[in-house]
């Protein structure tokens, strides 16, 4: 459904260059919290899988920085800054939601599988809308069939070690990972709510109270005031 937007997007050279960027910071974050999952699990398959994983996501993390600097050679200025739709084009797996220290082998093994799920599925969105720049497309292609293979082989491997639970555990991560995706959206619509709020207040309430007080001292007696002689001589007050 969001493919036309997921096109325009993907249309602006410049725009290409910075997503392409953030998604090689990503991948690389990724590759080093599966590096650090292999350090701590227990599991020795699952380590020499971990280590083969985080190999692969800093590989996608080259991948895309080489292609954003060969894209960026080619464009003719640079300006600041165009609309990116992180929101609507996000990269990668989603791995800063995860704590890797503090994640059992299980709830490792199901968060990754949906992340990398998640993330082939906007990788195909992204190939496909890539006609009109097939390096970029080969890229997405390339790194499209590592994702596969890490979302079947977390997949496998959950099945593996909690044969009976391994589906309470994906529905566990499915429901926290909604969770959070809540806590995101509620974040950036309080953010706007908070943003309009200000306006109103900057561009309403600030005038009105500028204008009462431009009424009030107009009606201030400009110069010294007299006082009465009776009140000044009371030495209980300033007059
Ligand atoms: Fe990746
Ligand atoms: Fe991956």
């Amino acid at each position: 459904m969001l493919t036309p937007v997921h096109r325009w997007i993907w249309s602006d050279a410049e725009r290409r260059v910075q997503k392409l960027l953030r998604f090689g910071e990503t991948e690389t974050d990724g590759g080093r919290d599966i590096l650090r999952a292999a350090e701590v699990t227990s599991d020795r398959l699952l380590r020499r899988l971990y280590l083969e994983h985080a190999i692969d996501e800093f590989r996608h993390g080259v991948l895309f920085r080489r292609r954003a600097a060969a894209l960026l050679g080619t464009l003719p200025s640079r300006s600041n800054g165009s609309f990116q739709g992180d929101w609507l084009a996000p990269g990668g797996h989603g791995l800063d939601d995860l704590q890797v220290d503090d994640e059992s082998d299980y709830t490792m093994l199901a968060f990754l599988h949906l992340s990398e799920k998640a993330a082939a599925s906007r990788f195909t969105v992204y190939r496909d809308v890539m006609q009109h720049d097939p390096p970029t497309r080969a890229i997405f292609e390339e790194i499209l069939h590592d994702e596969t293979f890490h979302m079947n082989y977390t997949r496998t491997q959950l099945a593996r070690i909690a044969p009976q639970r391994h589906r309470r555990h994906l529905w566990r991560a499915r429901l926290s990972r909604l969770w959070k995706s809540y806590l995101r959206l509620a974040t950036a619509i309080a953010g706007v709510l908070g943003s309009i709020l200000l306006i109103i207040q900057y561009f309403v309430l600030l005038p009105l109270f500028a204008w009462l007080a431009k009424r009030a001292e107009r009606r201030e007696i400009p110069g010294w005031s007299l006082v009465s002689p009776k009140a000044s001589g009371s030495l209980q007050s300033q007059y």
